[in-house]
């Protein structure tokens, strides 16, 4: 592993365990999530960025991470900072010497230069957000900031992440965000070092994603009658929502724009549950025939497509094929919770299908019905993932589990050797309350607030051997009491930051009092990004 194998590793602890018997121990960087290993000398030093830096790109895979971070440090700094393929000093992108994990860095920060070194572009980009932790926060602004040196602290860090999917979910449906809102998101995640939007684009009460084979998806599944009034989930608001959607080519854009930031966006696709938007447009898809309308209540919609009817699965497959065309993703979300069987359990079509294919009921009717997705994604390189209620009759082979009704679950899954990400809805629900006092967006389901948040740890109750599975962590925004960005950010921020870093830090590193101290820092970096953060108590 990275850390036997490496040399700068054992040079910080060494320096690290000097440094910690000095007297006057020098402060730390507020670093966010905080990285694996990192070191600061006892004279305190500093790089300042000036007219004469360059950015030297000693390993051509490096070049797009280094285009990129001159392109944003320009444009705050007005410093022309050259990209450059030879030279002494700058800001260096080199390639690590010895083979660093997949998004692994190191960092040397001298009075002379800048060097991050990683083994992919990914590292390269995450030391790349280290550096600008290590500047001002106003290195954040979009536009020129004057009158600021350009300083960072000397230090030397080794970070890896401990988690292959640092996640956020956001919810398009129940309210739509938009675009702006997005890439917004995209920049506050990047810059703390996550790599997964999760994106939910279909449910009972909308389909945001345009299907060029099915355009009634958006003309009759992109709008609902109203929205639940606001502090009301019962009475509607009178008003019609939509038609709300993204086309193909913002989606291409979105995408594009992610992957710059070295994030992937996982598409969701509901089924068979959480689909009356789409059973709006093709009534003829679910149990009774319908009709439907988009739901404008919250909640678990009773129709959900018939797994008894041969239709369902080439149409399903074309729309997957149009999906996988705009993401690439490796894995698609498929939804599968909450999808209740009242219907099932009474459609002709359905019991035809639990006796031909010798299903015992319908929770394992789910699961062929899922199986057939779980193999058409692999036949496309891809895999599936979906919430826990799909180990409900048994866990389709080759699918991850996304686990949210708490951690049970994604135990399970791992026990049986599949990929979990876990996202328990007691820790990782980031549309719930966080205890604020009078908050004018608190949904009152429940309390997570960010301490509560920090605690979580994705591999308790998991034997070490089984560890591996466990590939990720993520925060939900799910979006019934969100109404736009600034509330989307109100609840993402600052508790995203602590699942960011529940995904990058060793567990055995993390700490609430250096988490709560680096946080204040942080909301400064917030603030600049525009992001409307709530408050949170960081008491140590
Ligand atoms: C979920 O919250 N229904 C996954
Ligand atoms: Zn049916």
């Amino acid at each position: 592993m990275f850390i036997r194998h490496c040399s700068l590793f054992a040079t910080l602890v060494l320096t690290l365990s000097v440094a910690s018997v000095a007297p006057a121990a020098p402060q730390l960087p507020a670093l966010v999530p905080q990285p694996a290993h990192l070191a600061i000398p006892e004279a305190a030093s500093a790089f300042t960025l000036t007219a004469d830096t360059a950015i030297v790109v000693v390993d051509s895979a490096f070049t797009r991470e280094a285009e990129f971070a001159a392109k944003e440090l320009r444009l705050v700094t007005g410093l022309p900072l050259p990209v450059v393929q030879e030279g002494e000093g700058g800001i260096r992108f080199e390639r690590s010497t010895e083979a660093l994990p997949r998004e692994g860095y190191t960092l040397t920060v001298s009075e002379t230069a800048v060097t991050i070194a990683a083994s992919d572009p990914a590292g390269a980009f995450y030391g790349y957000q280290t550096v600008r932790q290590l500047l001002p926060p106003q290195v954040y602004a979009k536009r020129l900031q004057e009158g600021i040196v350009w300083e960072m602290p000397a230090c030397t860090i080794a970070d890896a992440p401990r988690l292959a999917w640092r996640g956020l979910m956001v919810d398009d449906v129940r309210h739509f965000i938009g675009g702006d809102g997005i890439r917004q998101m995209i920049d506050v995640m990047a810059a703390h070092k996550m790599n997964t939007l999760h994106w939910h684009l279909t449910d009972d009460q909308g389909w945001r994603i345009e299907i060029r084979k099915y355009p009634e998806l958006i003309t009759k599944g992109a709008i609902r009658d109203n929205s639940a009034k606001p502090r009301d989930r019962w009475r509607p608001d009178g008003k019609p929502y939509g038609p709300y959607f993204y086309t193909q080519a913002e989606i291409r854009a979105i995408v594009a724009y992610a992957a710059e930031r070295h994030i992937t966006i996982v598409p969701e696709i509901e089924m068979p549950g959480h689909a009356l938007a789409l059973l709006s447009a093709f009534p003829e898809l679910s149990c009774t025939g319908g009709p439907f309308k988009p739901r404008w209540l919250w909640g678990v919609e009773p129709d959900i497509l018939c797994a008894g009817n041969d239709a369902v699965f080439p149409f399903m497959k074309d729309i997957l094929d149009e999906v996988m065309l705009l993401f690439p993703s490796k894995f698609i979300h498929l939804g599968g919770d909450e999808a209740p069987k009242d219907r099932w359990n009474v459609c002709e079509k359905c019991q035809k299908r639990i006796q031909e294919k010798g299903l015992r009921n319908s929770h394992h009717l789910q699961t062929w019905f899922i199986q057939q997705f779980a193999d058409y994604l692999e036949a496309n390189d891809r895999h599936l993932i979906g919430w826990d209620e799909i180990l409900e009759g048994g866990l389709p082979s080759g699918a991850a589990v996304m686990s949210w009704r708490g951690m049970k679950g994604g135990i399970a899954a791992a026990k049986m050797g599949h990929p979990v990400v876990m996202a328990p809805n007691d820790f990782c629900y980031l549309d719930y309350g966080q205890g604020i006092e009078n908050d004018p967006y608190e949904y009152n389901i429940a309390n997570v607030p960010l301490r509560k948040v920090y605690t979580m740890n994705p591999t308790d109750g998991i034997p070490e051997m089984m560890h591996r599975y466990i590939i990720g962590v993520q925060g939900n925004l799910w979006s019934e009491y969100i109404w736009d960005a600034a509330d989307q950010q109100w609840k993402a921020w600052p508790r995203a930051a602590a699942i960011a870093e529940i995904g990058w830090t060793p567990q055995d590193k993390r700490q609430w009092k250096t988490f709560a101290e680096a946080m204040e820092r942080d909301y400064q970096r917030l603030k600049v990004l525009g992001i409307n953060a709530a408050p949170a108590d960081l008491t140590p």
